[in-house]
């Protein structure tokens, strides 16, 4: 094992907290392409940043409804790598010593067993209204269609995703941010550390005294904040190191 590898791992042996980020690329073993990978067929034309947003569900409900079951539909039919795996036995087996924030939404740590994940942006699975709903809004009562809509006042449901521009759940970010400042170490893994407020959590615990650690095969802005990078794919890095 390599002398970085080794370190890592006596840091993870000996830190009292350690809180994970992780992004994308955390999934990229697991067959998700990442949000900024070239999109393929249909969706080629479109730029992701250019559907994940609320004026775009607004001017073009179906067309974004139907971008993001196709990505359901690819999400449902992969399954949690060796990353989640390890994460998820580390935790169970150190309890209340490891905090997991992910700023993904395909609900692949939970499925690996993680129980507690502290999810920034959302879960792809799940639908939310999209205008507050009103006392006609009646999810067991949906108009079916692309998206699916109340019958009375026409409000539509949307991914509970959270779009470009939108505010970040609040209690979620405020354990994220509550953690990376109690924590000696954060590992950050396959997140191109360019989204806010999620980036923002790596130099929060660089200054509050942590190390921070980069699992990725590719430079990312965090880098100026890391101890140690771990240039390699997460499904690969998390079992040695976390073991
Ligand atoms: N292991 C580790 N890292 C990887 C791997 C891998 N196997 N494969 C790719 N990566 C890295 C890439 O080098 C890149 O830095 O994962 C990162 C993926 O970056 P993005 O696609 O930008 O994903 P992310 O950082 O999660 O994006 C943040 O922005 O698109 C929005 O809301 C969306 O949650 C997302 C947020």
């Amino acid at each position: 094992m390599s002398v970085v590898r080794l370190t890592v791992r006596d840091w993870i042996r000996d830190a009292r907290r350690i809180a994970v980020l992780t992004g994308a690329g955390m999934s990229a073993e697991s067959g998700v392409p990442t949000f900024r990978e070239a999109q393929t067929g249909l969706w080629a034309q479109f730029n992701p940043q250019e559907l994940a947003t609320e004026a775009a569900f607004r001017a073009h409900p179906q067309r974004v409804w139907d971008w993001y079951a196709h990505r359901r539909n690819m999400i449902a039919a992969v399954e949690p790598n060796a990353g989640h795996a390890a994460l998820a036995r580390f935790a169970h087996a150190n309890p209340g010593r490891l905090t997991l924030i992910t700023q993904n939404v395909d609900g692949l740590h939970q499925r690996a067993g993680h129980a507690h994940t502290w999810a920034l942006h959302g879960h792809i699975a799940q639908d939310q209204w999209l205008d507050t709903p009103r006392a006609c809004c009646d999810v067991d009562a949906l108009e079916s269609g692309r998206p699916p809509r109340c019958p009375t006042c026409g409000n539509l449901r949307r991914p509970a995703v959270v779009w470009f521009g939108e505010q970040l759940p609040v209690q979620a970010l405020e354990a994220a941010e509550a953690a990376v400042r109690a924590c000696d170490l954060m590992l950050v893994v396959g997140t191109s550390g360019e989204v806010y407020p999620a980036a923002g959590l790596a130099f929060t615990a660089h200054q509050s005294g942590a190390r921070v650690v980069i699992i990725n095969p590719e430079p990312t802005p965090l880098d100026v904040v890391a101890e140690l990078r771990l240039p390699e794919p997460a499904a690969v890095c998390l079992p040695a190191i976390l073991t």
